[in-house]
């Protein structure tokens, strides 16, 4: 038999090449778990509207557990004619529950059924991912926690700026990774509109009632209200995509500076056996590739985002075969993330900070600003201050000495009343503990993001 979900008003059948080229299954086969979840809640909305009878939905029912359970086991055999997910679980149903199985399909279109499978499975990845960066999260936040004093250089334009704390470096991506698992669980809320009911387009004939689809499929909060845009939206993929794109990105910004920190030239954190690679030729070397890695995979995930909204720039509605071409990008990206992140939190959790060399980087320079705020507290106005001490930083250039070691005339000559009291602001920790402001650097603001961190997420459900 023909199972072809649309064969019959064709006299000729469809060429080899365009059968390979219009297939999916290959790729939506990943949907089968969500395929078959819609096909329960539809079954049961189809006995619901007294289409079918409730044996009917049983055995649909029946059926369809037992092709779930092909899928998960990997027991499940792909046919020829299976053109993507949904012709394969029916055509599998048919095989299990025979004539039966030709009345699921009763009201429903591949176009709604696609919309709400790929919505499901969108739910899921979101899940995973934001449970993969809390992992990270953890990882940079047991860091911190472990090396709240470990001070090191802070950077701007990548010269030496301000002395920091390392926990508080580490604890500006776990900032950041926040604000990613927050996208994505916004993201979700507006994937949580079921599309299942609307038809190929227009909505269906047959009283399906749509509301209480959303009770069966508890992915679903609510129902999308127009059934054009229903089977024509994949918003819901391109902010995924953007999301998991930003995600790259700030893996990229990590691993940029992990790059540049495991460097001889720093020096500042060595990276574990486990999450390096050695040269073919150099037998010394030790290359950072789990983080050179994550600096070059935002640069697909980026492209992922980038074809999905060139898919879907000035498509008419509603449903167009373009739109096939979503998922190979949301997969990709997913299955790069998923990885990624793991690789990402367990290279952050095995790095060894090396605090001499961090220390060794901090010099007077970076002090100046500590002066100018000395002198600030001493009455002068801060652009005057500003000035004064750069001065002092041009004298010490000149003279080839480093800011400690300006003999006091100097200081003198920029402020008259300064005495060999100035030379105590040359200690880097007390620098540190001075920004204590909320959000600065100082230890105690550190352990207090600590804190907050560990609050917020013992929070969360
Ligand atoms: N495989 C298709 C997709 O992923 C399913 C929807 C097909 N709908 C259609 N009208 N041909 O988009």
């Amino acid at each position: 038999m023909d199972h072809s979900l649309w064969g019959g008003r064709f006299s000729a059948p469809t060429a080899d090449d365009m059968r390979q080229f219009n297939d999916s299954f290959r790729v939506d086969q990943r949907l089968a778990e969500a395929d078959v979840a819609g096909s329960i809640a539809w079954a049961g909305a189809l006995a619901q509207a007294g289409l079918i009878s409730a044996d009917e939905r049983d055995m649909l029912v029946q059926g369809l557990t037992m092709v779930r359970a092909e899928f998960a086991s990997g027991r499940f055999v792909a046919q020829p004619g299976d053109e993507d997910i949904h012709t394969a679980v029916e055509r599998r149903l048919h095989e299990l529950v025979g004539e039966v199985a030709l009345k699921l399909h009763t009201g429903r279109s591949r176009n709604d059924q696609v919309a709400t499978d790929f919505r499901l499975f969108c739910i899921g990845a979101a899940r995973v991912i934001r449970e993969r960066l809390l992992g990270l999260q953890e990882a940079l936040v047991e860091q911190a926690d472990e090396h709240t004093a470990v001070l090191m250089p802070g950077y701007t334009h990548l010269q030496r700026a301000q002395p920091i704390s390392f926990g508080h470096w580490c604890l500006a991506y776990v900032e950041m990774f926040e604000r990613d698992r927050a996208r994505l669980k916004d993201a979700t809320a507006r994937i949580r509109t079921l599309p299942l009911g609307a038809g190929a387009l227009a909505g269906n004939s047959l009283g399906v009632e749509r509301e209480t689809l959303t009770e069966a499929l508890d992915e679903f909060d609510s129902v999308a209200t127009n059934s054009l845009d229903a089977v024509a939206d994949r918003d819901f993929v391109a902010e995924l995509l953007f999301a998991f794109s930003l995600i790259g990105i700030h893996l990229s910004r990590l691993a940029e500076d992990v790059i540049l920190y495991s460097s001889a030239e720093f020096g500042f954190v060595s990276l574990d056996d486990a999450y390096s690679t050695g040269s073919s030729l150099m037998p010394q070397k030790k290359n950072p590739d789990s983080m050179e890695l994550l600096r070059g995979k935002s640069g697909r995930l980026t492209g992922n985002l980038v074809t999905m909204l060139t898919v879907l720039k000035g498509l008419p509605l509603t449903y167009n075969k373009d739109m096939q071409e979503d998922k190979e990008p949301l997969f990709d990206s997913f299955d790069t993330l998923e990885l990624g992140l793991r690789v990402a939190a367990a290279a952050i959790a095995t790095m060894k900070p090396r605090p001499e060399r961090m220390a060794a980087a901090l010099d007077d320079g970076m002090l100046a600003t500590d002066l100018a705020d000395e002198l600030v507290r001493r009455g002068v106005p801060f652009r005057e201050a500003h000035g004064k001490v750069g001065r002092l930083v041009r004298r010490a250039e000149e003279l080839n000495l480093s800011l400690r070691d300006l003999p006091l005339a100097e200081y003198q000559a920029i402020q008259p009343e300064l005495d060999e009291s100035i030379y105590e602001l040359f200690d880097f920790e007390r620098s540190v503990a001075r920004k204590n402001s909320l959000g600065g650097t100082a230890p105690q603001q550190v352990l207090r993001q600590i804190d907050h961190w560990h609050e917020v997420w013992s929070e969360e459900t």
